[in-house]
């Protein structure tokens, strides 16, 4: 079918909304229309290069929708369904997955290639360019065709653009800090970086009982809103929360870090385990260029204070389970999700809304989809 989408060019442009065709599912697909997409930091590390990708590219990994077309094969959705969009499409069979980290699917090699994992060919196009869907998803589009295992069926009562961003944000965020990190009821958790996905993890910090939520960021506006989400101290630099931290634990420090940062860089790492305690884990979440190699980190600190220092990608979970999970900690009003949605915005004005997430003015901003769209 022909729709549109917001493709990406060239590295260090801005998206730009072209015509598309999207074909139709083949076996183990469906075809979704979508009605939210939120903008995660990850779309655009793409436009820089950090992320790398083939060019051109279909932006959009976080999205909600209704299933319009069920290919052969599937099960467990029909037309009609609501679904939420996951970022990892886990097989169940390979090594991790048959260990239970299905958020560290072996498929993951395969998604920023671009091709369908059902048989290996192109499912979106631009002219006769092959374009690369990102995380083989594209939801900056108001037409998708994806993997069954990339789509989660979810109740019709949760509105699309928060049930959107339960398809990363929150569940990279919240599974930071219950699945990764494993903060205990009492913890000191400190989130360093308060946009979608760390003010998820905020959230999961104060779910999980912690005694000390220290949320830290440099935005005015989002030091604000993460006392509104429950944390009960904030700083706007590391180098600043350090000595308040040593007087809030008796210099005990954090049970848990997890740094939640647009743009990663090997500097952090150090400022991050100065604010870790003896024996706790400090989570990376935020990502940097996949070419960054250097890190600063005092060595002899960290193995004479045996901190653990942890990667995370999705949360560390399975969707299958935590998108229920997750809804179902949404509809018993425990997890503020409508909260986070700051502004939503056309397709057309998506650079507008990456502009706004640089600026600082969004939570999470969200494309929502209209009759003028599909
Ligand atoms: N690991 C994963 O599976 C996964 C999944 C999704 C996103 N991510 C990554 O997580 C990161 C955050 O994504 P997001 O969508 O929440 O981004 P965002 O831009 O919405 O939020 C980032 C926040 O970090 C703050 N910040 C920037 N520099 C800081 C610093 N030095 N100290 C403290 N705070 C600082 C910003 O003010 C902003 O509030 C990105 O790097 C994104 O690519 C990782
Ligand atoms: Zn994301
Ligand atoms: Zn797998």
């Amino acid at each position: 079918m022909k729709t549109k989408g917001a493709l990406l060019w060239e590295l260090n442009s801005p998206f730009k909304v072209d015509e598309i065709e999207v074909g139709d599912p083949v076996e183990d697909e469906v075809q979704i229309q979508v009605h939210a997409a939120g903008m995660c930091h990850s779309d655009y590390h793409l436009t820089t290069g950090a992320t790398p990708i083939g060019l051109p590219a279909l932006g959009g990994h976080e999205g909600a929708g209704v299933v319009t077309k069920v290919g052969k094969g599937v099960t467990g959705l029909a037309e009609g369904d609501h679904v939420i969009l996951a970022f990892i499409p886990a097989c169940g069979q390979c090594p991790p997955c048959l260990k239970g980290f299905r958020s560290l699917c072996d498929r993951g090699a395969v998604l920023l290639g671009g091709k369908a994992i059902a048989d290996g060919t192109s499912r979106v196009r631009a002219g006769s360019h092959e374009v690369s869907p990102m995380n083989l998803l594209g939801t900056f589009a108001p037409y998708m065709t994806v993997h069954k295992d990339s789509v989660v069926k979810i109740d019709p009562d949760v509105p699309f653009e928060s049930a959107a961003i339960m398809g990363c944000a929150v569940p990279t965020g919240f599974g930071s800090v219950t699945n990764v990190a494993e903060v205990q009821p009492g913890d000191t958790v400190a989130i360093v970086g308060v946009g979608g996905i760390g003010m998820s993890a905020l959230q999961g910090a104060v779910l999980s009982g912690a005694k000390h939520v220290i949320a830290i960021d440099p935005v005015e506006f989002k030091r604000e809103q993460a006392v509104k989400f429950g944390a009960t101290h904030v700083y706007p630099t590391m180098a600043e929360a350090i000595a308040p931290m040593i007087d809030l634990t008796y210099g005990l420090m954090a049970d848990k870090t997890i740094i939640a940062v647009g743009e990663m860089r090997g500097e952090m790492i150090e400022e991050a385990m100065t604010l870790t305690a003896k024996t706790g884990t400090c989570v990376v979440t935020g990502m940097g260029a996949m070419t960054d190699v250097d890190v600063k980190l005092n060595l002899f600190l960290f193995t004479m204070l045996q901190k653990t220092l942890k990667g995370n990608i999705f949360g560390g979970g399975s969707s299958h389970v935590e998108t229920p999970r997750l809804v179902g900690l949404y509809k018993s009003g425990l997890l503020k999700v409508d909260e986070m949605v700051t502004s939503t915005y056309r397709l057309e004005d998506i650079n507008d809304g990456y502009q706004d997430m640089l600026d600082g003015k969004n939570i999470r901003g969200v494309i929502k989809y209209t009759d003028a769209d599909w």
